[in-house]
């Protein structure tokens, strides 16, 4: 009888525990995000482990496809059901778009009480505020214009770094006489975008601004953008057969095992050579696409907190942001997913070697003048002319277009999504 009773009583206790922490399960986030290669994973996993610590509550809503577009369409449909997530992965001018609807709640006073105004660079600002307001909290800086080398490939094709386009197309010669695929590569639209943004900056850090930024008719068909298209080409000769819609990590995976000598690519491929236990300096090299030293094309990746009116929600949602723009999460974070801190005062001990070369050309791009919004990551233009400029630059990369027509189309693509 006793026994019984003591079943009974501890039932009773399991059930009152279970109310109980359904009551802390209401200071929970739904996080749509994009996050889900091996290295990415890992990061994410920084995040909710913070998360966890005080109590907020993960459901995950993961959207495979780097670049997020995925993403994006099956935020739209949430949306358009009545039932936003609370708080979504989002680049640039996303954010902007989502403001503008009104979809998006508001961060000022954690904002305004951990002082995030001096510490956040204002080309982040720029898309964490809308209308003087903070709707969205910066992870991270990512950045577009880096080349992932193989070391053992590269010292088998003569060991030195390539500083200049002529360079680097020596080197991918030596690669392919040396019985590799010099360029691991997907074939995806906006991993054609993400080589397309660096070659865009190889012809200059003004010529980016006026093409893909300005969006200037007369840079998009111009000579040089001509000589970008026959540099794709040149490019598109030098990846495998089975390049077309493989996933970037998948390409990094090739460089990682040797297969291939290089990838061009955020420096979010760092964060999959780290997952397999590559080690900068020594397994693989990072390198700014040559011609490019000195200019930076950033993209960073926020979570925008759509509206809500449970306070329980509002209180998770402000959770969530303060532990983001935590100066030691920031660089735990960073140190694992490839990008740097979205503040300026977050030490660059824990970083390595790429992770400290990223923090120093950011700095140094900021100060000079030379930081650009990635077009291919949403921050150099709306998503209408984002995708117009996506159609063209991957059906040249296919042999669509020659590059003459190629910068003519872009020109036409651009007026027309605008
Ligand atoms: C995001 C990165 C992500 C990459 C590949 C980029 O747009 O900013 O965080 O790792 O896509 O998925």
């Amino acid at each position: 009888m006793a026994f019984v009773r003591k079943i009974a009583f501890g039932g009773a206790f399991a059930a009152l525990m279970s109310t109980t922490s359904v009551g802390y399960a209401a200071e929970q986030v739904e996080v749509l995000h994009w996050w889900t290669s091996g290295g990415e994973a890992a990061a994410l996993n920084v995040l909710k482990e913070d998360l966890a610590k005080q109590g907020v509550e993960w459901l995950d809503m993961p959207v495979a496809g780097g670049g997020g577009e995925a993403a994006m369409t099956a935020l739209r449909a949430r949306v358009t059901a009545g039932n936003p997530p609370t708080a979504v992965q989002m680049l640039g001018f996303d954010i902007k778009d989502w403001a503008a609807e009104g979809a998006l709640g508001n961060l000022d006073d954690v904002a305004t009480a951990e002082g995030w105004d001096a510490v956040v660079p204002a080309a982040l600002q720029n898309f964490s505020k809308y209308d003087g307001h903070w709707v969205a909290a910066p992870v991270n800086v990512h950045s577009t214009n880096w080349v992932w080398i193989n070391k053992a490939a590269l010292d088998a094709a003569g060991g030195k770094a390539p500083e200049t386009w002529d360079e680097l197309v020596a080197m991918l010669d030596k690669m392919k006489e040396n019985g590799i695929t010099p360029l691991a590569h997907g074939g995806q639209p906006w991993q054609d975008a993400t080589i397309f943004d660096a070659v865009v900056l190889s012809m200059g850090g003004d010529f980016y601004k006026k093409a893909m930024i300005d969006l200037d008719p007369a840079a998009l068909d111009s000579p040089e953008m001509v000589e970008v298209f026959n540099r794709m080409t040149k490019l598109r000769s030098y990846v495998d057969d089975n390049f077309s819609g493989r996933d970037w990590n998948l390409a990094s995976a090739m460089v990682i095992n040797g297969e291939a000598g290089m990838q061009m690519m955020g420096d979010w491929a760092k964060g999959e050579f780290l997952k397999a236990g590559k080690v900068p300096g020594t397994d693989f090299v990072c390198i700014r696409f040559p011609g490019t030293q000195g200019s930076v094309t950033f993209n960073s990746d926020q979570f925008a907190m759509f509206n809500v009116t449970a306070e329980e929600a509002k209180a998770a949602q402000a959770k969530m942001a303060s532990s983001v723009m935590n100066p030691t999460f920031q660089s735990a974070f960073n140190v694992v997913k490839g990008s740097v801190p979205a503040r300026t005062d977050v030490p660059n001990d824990a970083f390595d070697d790429c992770g400290k070369k990223g923090m120093a050309d950011l700095a140094e791009a900021n100060t000079a003048g030379t930081l650009y919004g990635s077009m291919a990551h949403g921050h150099a233009a709306p998503a209408a002319v984002k995708n117009a400029l996506y159609d063209v630059v991957t059906a040249q990369f296919n042999g669509e277009y020659d590059a003459a027509t190629a910068a003519k189309e872009l020109a036409t693509a651009v007026a027309g999504a605008q």
